[in-house]
């Protein structure tokens, strides 16, 4: 039976599957989860108490006034909590299905660390009772200076793993060039605050944990919240049906499900809680502060020799949190030696963890800002400076890349954009600008599965775990059942969000769409073999060669003869037809670097009297391989250069003398809004990976946030010769 077919290079760009729900307000989210489905009972409300020291320990706390308040039904402190395995281990394989206890000691770590818990019969009576508790600290002056830090080798807290890369004799090749940029950024904390806070519904039924939570990855906190609680991993069940908003913040689980796992288990009853915005900010994830030096070497012919990136980065003192800013130094250019070095500053902050494109996000930002430095001092063109240290094999491994466009993608965008034609110039008050950058992603294929039955009255219903975190999931998953069954999408149901369905990597490292749906593209594939053996068996169909089955509009056809997929399914079973998927990462793929590029461009205006800048115009070109719909990727290609525009010029926290994060609501943590952004465009170029995966497709997912912000950070340096070097690039650093 050959494989089923694939659509073109570009494919359809339907509409959301899920998004008439969303916008009419009936898509159901975790914390409104209800008896559709399947709580048992009408769910208590929770409210938490956080710390307000970075350091130190509890030294008494009264929650008296609390347990006598209005319709409190439990507190919960570290004096009653129960028992719950310690944190870690630190060196997890998995590093969001370690276990995480809460409550379970008189230690403040961080300032926001959850210090009790309230359950009342009611959201207000919670969150009331929760202001009489009363808690006295002893504090220790907390470590919260980054600047301040060297950091230390994260391999003994990684098992071991060097994270540097040695190419080559580095001081010897950077010594030798004529063009020597030696610089160092900085860039910021920066916060999720997806649309959706972090929330978790829990119950117990017959002894089996079901929790309601936003889990990118839900089998991993499955794997985290058994280990927590000591019990076996199928005794937990995780859904996550819709995530409002993840892009990493939601890939570890947080206290909010195990304060409420516990709390429902000694009241017998469903317990529901959601951190408010503000606490989002202390008690979650964040992207973390990083520190680089960049080096890049270039010889008189413009040729890069020599690449040096070395940071430090932000992790929690009890933490091991790697961002991994150096895969750009690692990936992108032509260089005969690389020497890239990560350490890392354990401080007395919350833990950091993944955000939009990890290490990248915040790496692209200094790495191709330096490079850009590094052009300006070859006098050669920026755009002209990346094509011409463009590499086909992976400079640190040495492998091939199974494809990569990314000259074609400058050169389409410097087509379209306008580059050439640039000429520096004044707009009354505004001095004008372009800049351009490059945008590497890694892809990477992880282990998943997926079931699908074609049922009696010919519908398909797909079953695996995968998440949605506003990506697309639903809705690209559905094309690939429709198109490899010749179905209408009408015609397919995908169920996704459980731990009771087939395991997949979940959501995150833009590796989700890939590996699910690689994982549902084989199951249809074995549907197809099926129905067809089915087929075989009426008079109609024998004798007939498998590559004369065609499936289309919902029927299977061969010679002149047809049948409804339906009967077939009936005649097989007569609650359908059942067919499993399963993907890994093959053996070929070992021998190919793997990465999904773009081209980042941008022209900006800088107010020569205020230093404000507006982003006049953005453009990325990438070539992500065959593209599954257009529209969902475009968006997400959108939102990601938007979140490199905020990176550049308004997005970052910083931290009191307290170890508090101030910024902790949206008045104060600035993103852009629509007036910021001006005219900005996505195209996707056409491309077809061989080697990545059966649907010949890569990441799309966090490509288009990379080097984003440094194209419109050289874009203020081409308008007016200013280079700032610690983002966000605010108006009073360019006064
Ligand atoms: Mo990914 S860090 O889950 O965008």
């Amino acid at each position: 039976m050959p494989d089923p077919p694939l659509g073109p290079p570009i494919g359809p760009g339907i509409v959301r599957v899920e998004g008439h729900a969303k916008v009419t307000g009936r898509a159901r989210y975790s914390y409104e989860a209800q008896s559709a489905d399947g709580v048992p009972a009408r769910a208590l409300y929770g409210a938490a108490v956080l710390s307000t020291i970075a350091r130190g320990r509890i030294a008494s706390i009264d929650t008296s006034a609390a347990e006598k308040a209005p319709g409190v039904r439990l507190v919960l402190t570290h004096r009653n909590a129960p028992p719950q395995a310690k944190w870690g281990p630190l060196n997890a394989k998995v590093r969001f299905a370690r276990s995480q206890p809460v409550l379970h000691d008189d230690q403040v770590r961080y300032f926001g660390e959850p210090v009790a818990f309230v359950v009342a019969d009611s959201f207000e009576n919670a969150t009331d009772a929760a202001y009489r508790i009363a808690v006295r600290y002893a504090a220790e002056a907390p470590d919260i200076d980054l600047q301040a830090e060297k950091g230390v080798d994260p391999a003994p807290l990684h098992g071991g793993k060097s994270a540097d890369t040695r190419k080559g004799d580095f001081d010897a090749s950077f010594g030798e060039c004529v063009h020597r940029i030696d610089v160092r950024y900085d860039t910021p904390y920066q916060h999720h605050v997806s649309m959706e806070a972090q929330a978790s519904l829990a119950y117990w039924q017959g002894g089996k944990l079901v929790i309601h939570a936003p889990a990118q990855i839900p089998a991993a906190m499955q794997a985290g919240i058994a280990a927590t609680f000591q019990m076996p991993q199928q005794d937990v069940r995780i859904v996550a049906t819709l995530i409002g908003g993840g892009f990493g913040g939601k890939l570890p689980y947080f206290a909010d499900s195990v304060l409420c796992a516990i709390a429902s288990r000694l009241l017998s009853q469903p317990v529901k809680f959601a951190f408010t915005r503000q606490q989002t900010f202390l008690a979650t994830s964040h992207r973390p502060a990083v520190l680089h030096r960049v080096r890049v070497g270039v010889g008189a012919d413009g040729l890069i020799r020599a690449i040096g990136h070395e940071v430090v980065s932000q992790t929690a003192s009890f933490d091991n949190y790697l961002d991994g800013d150096t895969m750009g130094a690692e990936g992108l250019y032509r260089a005969d030696a690389i020497l890239t070095t990560q350490r890392l500053a354990r401080l007395d902050l919350p833990r950091s963890d993944s955000m939009r494109s990890p290490g990248d996000a915040s790496g692209s930002l200094a790495f191709e800002c330096a490079i850009d430095e590094a052009a300006y001092a070859s006098g050669v063109d920026p755009v002209e400076f990346r094509i011409r240290n463009d590499t086909s094999t992976s400079p640190a491994s040495g492998k091939p890349f199974s494809s990569r466009r990314l000259v074609a993608c400058f050169e389409t965008g410097a087509e379209n954009f306008g580059w050439k034609a640039r000429s520096k110039r004044r707009d009354g008050e505004w001095l004008i600008g372009f800049g351009a950058a490059s945008a590497m992603r890694d892809n990477m294929l992880r282990e998943s599965s997926a079931e699908v039955t074609l049922l009696p009255d010919g519908r398909l219903e797909a079953r695996l775990d995968m998440t949605d975190p506003g990506t697309g999931s639903y809705t690209v998953l559905t094309q690939i059942a429709a198109e490899a069954l010749g179905l209408p999408v009408e015609r397919v149901t995908v169920r996704i969000g459980d731990t009771d369905f087939p395991p997949t990597a979940g959501s995150g490292g833009s590796f989700g769409a890939e590996s699910a749906g690689s994982a549902l593209y084989e199951a249809c594939g074995r549907l197809r073999e099926r129905l067809a053996q089915q087929a075989s068996a009426d008079a109609r169909f024998q004798n007939m060669a498998a590559s004369d089955f065609r499936f289309e509009g919902g029927l299977l056809k061969a010679g002149g003869a047809k049948i409804a997929l339906g009967e077939l399914a009936r005649r097989g079973a007569p609650d359908g037809m059942t067919a499993p998927g399963h993907i890994a990462p093959g053996v070929e793929a070992k021998d190919y670097a793997e990465a999904s590029f773009g081209a980042q461009f941008a022209e900006v205006a800088v107010n020569a009297v205020t230093g404000e800048t507006r982003v006049r115009r953005m453009l990325g070109v990438f070539a992500c391989g065959r593209i599954l719909n257009a529209r969902t990727a475009r968006s997400q290609a959108l939102g990601g250069m938007i979140w490199g525009l905020s990176s550049a010029l308004m997005e970052g926290n910083s931290v009191d003398a307290r170890g508090q994060f101030v910024a902790h609501d949206l008045a104060n943590y600035h993103v852009p809004i629509m007036a910021d952004i001006g005219t900005i465009d996505a195209v996707l170029m056409e491309e077809e990976d061989p080697v990545a995966n059966p649907l010949a497709i890569k990441g799309i997912g966090e490509v288009g946030i990379n080097g984003a912000g440094a194209a419109v950070a050289n874009a203020i340096f081409d308008a007016t010769g200013i280079r700032i070097r610690s983002f966000p690039i605010t108006l009073d650093k360019l006064g």
